[in-house]
């Protein structure tokens, strides 16, 4: 079965996803590479070019073709925004949540150009973008993770808890 990791940008699932896949020994799929690999275009040129929708779609193509391998997955924090994806994520048992608050958050992505949702954006206005996907990375994740602690004890507490 597959290890997914779900949360806000910034948390920290492409680091702990590379963490356990050197613990199980087992590729990481990290959905954002993955789509840039397809596509041959930066995140910010897919935004631009053909909007966010279309973004989603693809990340929820990516999410159909892994799930179910033994394989770690990190997804992108948006992949919550397409209820197809949900769907998928609510069926696996092993998706995690990995929790931080806000604002420690905001000071790791505000001045990020490669994240078109972060860019520009104040601490309110991602405040309010992390109160709406909460509710939603809360009904898919059976399990919530603290995530403002280092990755190592973040990861082990994963492994300890599978
Ligand atoms: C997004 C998060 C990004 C990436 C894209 C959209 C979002 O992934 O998928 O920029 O809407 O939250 P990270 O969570 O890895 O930054």
């Amino acid at each position: 079965m597959s290890i997914v990791l779900v949360g806000f940008m910034g948390v920290g699932k492409t680091t702990i996803g590379k963490l356990l896949s050197e613990h199980y020994d087992r590729p990481l799929v990290d959905i954002d590479t993955y789509i840039v690999e397809i596509t041959q275009l930066p995140i910010p040129q897919i935004f631009e070019n053909f909007g966010e929708a279309y973004f989603r779609d693809l990340e929820y193509k990516a999410l159909q073709k892994w799930i179910g391998k033994d394989v770690i997955i990190s997804t992108g924090g948006g992949i919550i925004e397409s209820e197809l994806s949900k769907d998928i994520l609510k069926d696996n048992l092993n998706t995690f949540w990995l929790k931080c608050d806000i604002e420690i958050l905001f000071n790791r992505i505000n001045h990020d150009n490669n994240r078109p949702n972060a860019r520009g954006k104040s601490l309110n206005e991602l405040k309010t973008l992390y109160s709406k996907r909460e509710l939603s990375y809360n009904e898919i994740a059976y399990k919530h993770i603290d995530a403002s602690r280092p990755e190592e004890v973040v990861a082990s507490e994963i492994i300890e808890s599978l």
